[in-house]
């Protein structure tokens, strides 16, 4: 959580100004991201794929949680297209956000994402 917090301060979000960060916990390391924007809107990153990313460059394939600290009154979820990134690492991966006066919600990322298309999909 407090890496998530201290890595949100270098989120690049100029046009919506809601900086996010995230951190991936892989075995016992650390790894952070920040939403990155663009100028092209829709090409711009969320913090949690950036986490992931790297993570997994890194060479971790085994994620146990994210941390997300966004800038909402609520502790902010993560959207539609993270859940479906998180969800690649497995079912059981712990996602817990934090507002900034430290309320937390925390979730499974299947309950997050039913149904979720995943690898096993794949399988023929
Ligand atoms: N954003 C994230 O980085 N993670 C989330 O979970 C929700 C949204 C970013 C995307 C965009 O840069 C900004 O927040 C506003 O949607």
């Amino acid at each position: 959580m407090a890496a998530a917090r201290e890595a949100r301060a270098n989120a690049y979000a100029p046009y919506s100004n809601f900086l996010v960060g995230a951190a991936v916990l892989a075995g016992d390391r650390v790894f952070t991201g920040v939403n990155v924007e663009n100028a092209s809107y829709p090409i711009g990153v969320c913090a949690e794929r950036m986490a992931i990313g790297a993570a997994v460059t890194a060479g971790e394939r085994e994620i146990s949680a994210i941390a997300v600290v966004g800038s909402s009154r609520e502790p902010t979820p993560p959207c539609g297209g993270c859940r479906q990134f998180i969800f690649e690492f497995g079912p059981d991966v712990v996602v817990v956000a934090e507002t900034d006066d430290g309320r937390r919600a925390n979730w499974r990322i299947a309950d997050l994402l039913p149904d979720a298309f995943g690898p096993s999909h794949l399988e023929r």
